[in-house]
């Protein structure tokens, strides 16, 4: 129990280090905070100095006011971790709260059964452990990330320097831990975890012409790593092109015949979410071709229809429009076939 009073300890301490550099440069940033004594902030995060680690046994012994989040926690999968040689759980409420002797100091079966006769609650001195609510959100992800390390948990690897993590959310903002027993995010309920945040998003997805988000066919999380990415705005892939292509390969090319470098990204002409426009084009035909191209007339086309034509759809002739292998009568790439 000791050493692993110590191991732990030892973490502790080099989560510190990181943590003091970040919150300096944290509070730095926002002037409004006082900047504290380091000691404090290592309080903060570690918990009680003067407290021991006591185990979860020991910890809700006496009462049964969180038989329910023990029951959840037990069966998670953070709450079977078992520890080969000890038998000991590797994640238990001191893991994430802090060292628990201070708070049950002089709580026994029997005061709890006195003060219930009385009428009253018994409550453990709960100021003595960390206070996670009121830590600045990357001081709570820090809980966290001592044992989700980048190694531990591939996809935070660019944690650090995401969108989420730059904007103050942490990892309990997305997975609250006392839930319930499973912790695992399914896809099909990040729209509505995601729509808490990003209503604008939700306003998109509405629109007449959208990916299938909405039928759960097509979810935020193909496209996004809440968790950070390579690229910008958390997506999968490093470019907003590879990212589509990973279900519209047949965009992908190589082609003989490129249309010019358009193809590189795809939201020259797509929004990605969804949109007033068929196929979820950024301006409608032929507005969005003539952005950069003009409009002409084909030698013979006299029918008022085809002319006509020329004002609706060009895709109606330039039907490959996103690049082809094959010529055009005169032999160059029109995107006609
Ligand atoms: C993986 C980290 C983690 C572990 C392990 C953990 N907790 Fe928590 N707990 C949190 C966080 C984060 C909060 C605050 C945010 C929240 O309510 O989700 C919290 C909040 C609480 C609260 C306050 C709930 C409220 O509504 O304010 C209680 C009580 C609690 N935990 C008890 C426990 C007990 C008992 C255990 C062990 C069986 C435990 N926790 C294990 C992370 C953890
Ligand atoms: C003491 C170490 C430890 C701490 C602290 C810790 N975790 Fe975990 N967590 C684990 C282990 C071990 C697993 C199981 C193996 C895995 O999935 O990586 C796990 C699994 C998870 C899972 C996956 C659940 C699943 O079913 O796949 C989530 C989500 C999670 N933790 C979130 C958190 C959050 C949020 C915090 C901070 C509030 C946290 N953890 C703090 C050790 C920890
Ligand atoms: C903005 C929301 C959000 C934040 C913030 C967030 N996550 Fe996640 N997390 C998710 C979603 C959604 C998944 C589901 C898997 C995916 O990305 O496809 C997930 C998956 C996971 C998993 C794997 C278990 C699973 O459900 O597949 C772990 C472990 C995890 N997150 C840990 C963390 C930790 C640790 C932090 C903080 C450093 C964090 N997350 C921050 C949304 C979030
Ligand atoms: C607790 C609130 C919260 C939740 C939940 C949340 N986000 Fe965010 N998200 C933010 C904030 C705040 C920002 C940064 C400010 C902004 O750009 O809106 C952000 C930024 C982003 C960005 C990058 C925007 C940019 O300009 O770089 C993407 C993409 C994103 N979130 C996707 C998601 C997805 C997908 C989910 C669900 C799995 C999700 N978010 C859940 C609050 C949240
Ligand atoms: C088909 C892929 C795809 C899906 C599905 C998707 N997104 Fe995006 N999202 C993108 C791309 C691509 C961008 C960035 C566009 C750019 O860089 O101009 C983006 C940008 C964002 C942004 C930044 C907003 C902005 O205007 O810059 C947020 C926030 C966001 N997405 C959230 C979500 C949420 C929430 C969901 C699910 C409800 C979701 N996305 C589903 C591809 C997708
Ligand atoms: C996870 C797979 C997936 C990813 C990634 C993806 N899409 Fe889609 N896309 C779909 C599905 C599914 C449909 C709907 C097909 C249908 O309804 O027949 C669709 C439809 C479309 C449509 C036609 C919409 C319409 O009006 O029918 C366009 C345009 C499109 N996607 C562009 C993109 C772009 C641009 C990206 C990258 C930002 C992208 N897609 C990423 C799966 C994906
Ligand atoms: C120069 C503008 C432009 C660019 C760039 C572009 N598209 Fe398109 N895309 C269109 C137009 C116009 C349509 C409608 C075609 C039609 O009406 O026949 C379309 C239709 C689509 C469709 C639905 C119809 C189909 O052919 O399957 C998908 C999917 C699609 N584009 C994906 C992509 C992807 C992925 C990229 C990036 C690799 C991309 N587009 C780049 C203009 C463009
Ligand atoms: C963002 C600008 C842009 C948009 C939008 C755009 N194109 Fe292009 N397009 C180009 C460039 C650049 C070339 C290459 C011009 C060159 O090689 O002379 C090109 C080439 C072409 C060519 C072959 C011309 C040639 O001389 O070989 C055709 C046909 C064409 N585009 C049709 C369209 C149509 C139809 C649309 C609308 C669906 C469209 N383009 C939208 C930029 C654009
Ligand atoms: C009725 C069919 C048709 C329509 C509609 C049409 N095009 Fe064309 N376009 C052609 C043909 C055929 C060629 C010449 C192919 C060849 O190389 O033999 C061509 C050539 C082009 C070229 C190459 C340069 C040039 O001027 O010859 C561009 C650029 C172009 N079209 C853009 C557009 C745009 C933009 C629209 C919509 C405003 C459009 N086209 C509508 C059939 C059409």
């Amino acid at each position: 129990m000791r050493e692993r009073c110590m191991v732990k300890r030892r973490t502790a301490a080099a989560a510190l280090l990181t943590l003091a550099a970040v919150l300096v440069g944290c509070v730095a940033l926002k002037e409004s905070r006082p900047l504290l004594p380091l000691k404090e902030y290592e309080k903060m995060i570690a918990g009680r100095f003067d407290a021991d680690y006591i185990g979860t046994e020991n910890c809700l012994k006496a009462c049964h006011a969180h038989d329910k989040i023990r029951r959840d926690f037990d069966f998670s999968t953070m709450g079977v971790q078992l520890s080969r040689q000890s038998g000991l759980p590797l994640v238990n409420c001191e893991s994430c709260h802090g060292p628990g002797s201070l708070a049950i100091e002089g709580i026994t079966p029997e005061k709890v059964r006195a003060d219930a006769a009385a009428g009253k609650k018994t409550e453990c001195n709960h100021k003595t452990f960390i206070d996670i609510k009121k830590l600045p959100a990357q001081a709570q992800s820090l809980i966290c990330l001592k044992c989700h390390t980048a190694n531990a948990t591939f996809n935070l690897h660019n944690w650090n320097a995401s969108s989420h993590n730059m904007a103050d959310i942490s990892c309990s903002d997305c997975h609250p831990i006392h839930v319930g027993h499973n912790l695992k995010v399914r896809p099909r309920e990040t729209t509505a975890l995601c729509y808490k945040c990003h209503q604008e998003v939700q306003a998109q997805f509405s629109l007449p012409n959208r990916h299938p988000v909405p039928e759960k066919k097509v979810f935020c999380t193909d496209c996004h790593d809440t968790h950070g990415g390579m690229g910008s705005k958390n997506l999968r892939k490093e470019t907003v092109k590879a990212t589509c292509t990973q279900c519209h390969a047949e965009k992908a090319g190589p082609f003989v015949f490129e249309h010019a470098d358009t193809g590189e990204d795809c939201s020259v002409c797509h929004t990605p979410h969804g949109s007033v426009n068929n196929n979820l084009l950024v301006l409608r035909e032929p507005f969005l071709c003539l952005q950069c191209h003009t409009t002409h007339q084909l030698e013979g086309v006299t029918s008022p229809e085809m002319k006509q034509a020329f004002y609706t759809r060009c895709t109606d002739c330039h039907s490959q429009i996103h690049g082809t292998d094959l010529p055009s009568p005169s032999g160059q790439g029109r995107f006609i076939h």
